[in-house]
């Protein structure tokens, strides 16, 4: 079995050689001639040579170089050293030639098949583009005819960057900025350009993002600004009112700065020639505390009363603070009437904060005097005092009474007592 096979191998690699030899397929255009050579043999003038196409037919035959014959119908001609020349191909498809040479014997000595396509060439191709809605660019190639054409892209002179998507004739990619994009076409037989087109596809613009944030100073920083968008035009509305915004680093963001009170409705709108997009928020800066308001008035047993608020400032924390000990902290409401005892001069401040500033306002040396002489110490002055604070007392109550039955507030009254008590 074995010995059998390697006799077969024999006989096959003993055949002459170039027999049946292959060549590589010769391309021709539709309408075109080619010359076709004997592979290994460049010149056959000693020798005899037939040709037959495709069909077997015999397309010319020759026993030397001066005596030869052809048919008449094949638009050929055999030349003297064997090479035959088809003056023109016009039918598209293969068609395998076949040259067989002898020896003037007769004796064969080789055979070779040609492979002729024929194909048609490309035209010239014309280049078309489009944008989509979000900004790709879509590139057409087209021609009219051609036979396998192959594409092959220039993206401003030279070959097109990694992010074109390419599928035959067509390419997708962005164009933000313009390019300029020519295509080639091709196939064995020809090659031909398109002209040069300038590409441009704007991206739209996405959603822009609103960013408020809250100064110190109580006015409001507040940035807009989009993730992409070629060329973006801000515009700004503050409450349905239209207002200016300035570019920050780049042209993709703006800001806006609302002073205090810094508060209501903004809208942000991004827009470029293909889209708009918009975005709104509410926002309320705290507004910061105001210097406070610090009052103090003396009661006729040497004590102050103190009250302190501020205009304006969003959540205040109030403190007092009596001779640098703080004596109230982060009380949330205005200090109204907070007694304190000042016998002796005293230093005051009311010390007010919120999440954004801290204000105080104090006075020095303050003195509230006690009536009628606690000072000199008697305790007989100090009977009759409580005496005639007693009497004052009762007289007060009554007094009260009658004032309040007219409707007036107490504050007023006792006002009025401390100051009679000075005069007492
Ligand atoms: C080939 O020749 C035929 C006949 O003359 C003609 O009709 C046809 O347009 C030609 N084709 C090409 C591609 O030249
Ligand atoms: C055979 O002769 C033709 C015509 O003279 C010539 O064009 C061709 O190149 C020759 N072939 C070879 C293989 O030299
Ligand atoms: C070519 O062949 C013809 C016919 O066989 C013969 O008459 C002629 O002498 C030959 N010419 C040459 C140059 O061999
Ligand atoms: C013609 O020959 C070419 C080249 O060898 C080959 O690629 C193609 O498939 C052939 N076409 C047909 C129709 O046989
Ligand atoms: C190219 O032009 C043709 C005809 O005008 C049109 O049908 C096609 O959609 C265009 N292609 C592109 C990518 O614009
Ligand atoms: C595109 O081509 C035009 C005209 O040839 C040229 O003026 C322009 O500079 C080119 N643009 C780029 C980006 O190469
Ligand atoms: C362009 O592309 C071709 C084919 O892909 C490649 O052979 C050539 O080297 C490239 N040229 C440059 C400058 O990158
Ligand atoms: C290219 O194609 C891939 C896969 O289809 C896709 O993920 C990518 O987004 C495309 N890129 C462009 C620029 O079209
Ligand atoms: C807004 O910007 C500030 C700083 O500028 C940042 O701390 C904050 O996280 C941002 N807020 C949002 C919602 O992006
Ligand atoms: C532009 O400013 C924003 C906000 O301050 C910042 O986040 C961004 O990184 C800046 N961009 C550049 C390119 O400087
Ligand atoms: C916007 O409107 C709100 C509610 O009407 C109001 O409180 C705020 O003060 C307004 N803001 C400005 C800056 O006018
Ligand atoms: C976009 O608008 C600008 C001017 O507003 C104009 O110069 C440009 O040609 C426009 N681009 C497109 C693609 O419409």
């Amino acid at each position: 079995m074995c010995l059998l096979l390697v006799l077969l191998l024999c006989v096959l690699m003993s055949l002459p050689k170039g027999w049946a030899a292959e060549t590589d397929p010769v391309y021709v255009a539709l309408n075109d001639s080619v010359l076709l050579n004997i592979p290994g043999y460049p010149n056959a003038e000693k020798l005899q040579v037939t040709w037959k196409d495709g069909n077997g037919i015999l397309m010319g035959k020759f026993k030397n170089s001066s005596s030869y014959k052809q048919r008449t119908v094949c638009e050929c001609e055999l030349f003297r050293n064997g090479s035959l020349y088809l003056n023109r191909l016009d039918t598209v498809g293969n068609e395998t030639y076949k040259v067989e040479v002898f020896e003037q014997s007769g004796k064969s000595i080789t055979t070779a098949s040609l492979l002729v396509t024929v194909i048609e060439k490309v035209s010239a191709p014309r280049l078309n583009s489009s944008c989509s809605p979000d900004g790709l660019a879509l590139i057409g190639c087209e021609i009219q005819g051609g036979t396998d054409p192959q594409y092959s892209w220039l993206e401003n002179g030279v070959n097109l960057s990694s992010s074109w998507n390419v599928s035959g004739n067509w390419i997708s990619g962005f164009a933000p900025v313009p390019v300029n994009i020519s295509c080639c076409v091709w196939n064995p037989v020809s090659e031909e350009w398109s002209q040069l087109v300038s590409v441009f596809c704007p991206i739209p613009v996405s959603v822009p993002t609103l960013n408020v944030s809250c100064q110190r100073d109580g006015s409001a920083r507040i940035l807009c600004w989009t993730d992409s968008g070629t060329d973006p035009v801000f515009s700004w509305s503050l409450n349905g009112t239209d207002k200016q915004g300035s570019p920050l680093n780049q042209s993709w963001s703006q800001i806006s700065i609302v002073p205090p009170p810094a508060e209501g409705n903004i809208l942000c709108v991004v827009s470029n020639n293909i889209s708009l997009e918009r975005n709104t928020m509410n926002f309320s800066c705290p507004v910061p505390v105001s210097d406070p308001v610090l009052e103090v008035s003396c009661l006729t047993n040497g004590s102050a009363l103190v009250s302190c608020k501020v205009e304006s400032g969003t959540n205040p924390f109030y403190s007092l603070i009596h001779n640098g000990k703080t004596v109230y902290e982060n009380s949330s409401s205005p200090l109204v009437n907070v007694s304190l005892p000042l016998s002796s001069p005293g230093n005051i401040s009311c010390s007010v904060r919120n999440r954004f500033s801290t204000k105080e306002t104090g006075v020095q040396g303050r003195y509230c005097p006690v009536a009628g002489g606690v000072a000199v110490g008697r305790i007989m002055t100090m009977a009759v005092f409580v005496l005639y604070s007693s009497l004052l007392g009762s007289m007060l109550w009554t007094l009260l009474r009658m004032r309040r039955d007219e409707g007036e507030e107490t504050i007023y009254i006792n006002n009025i007592v401390a100051q009679e008590g000075f005069s007492i």
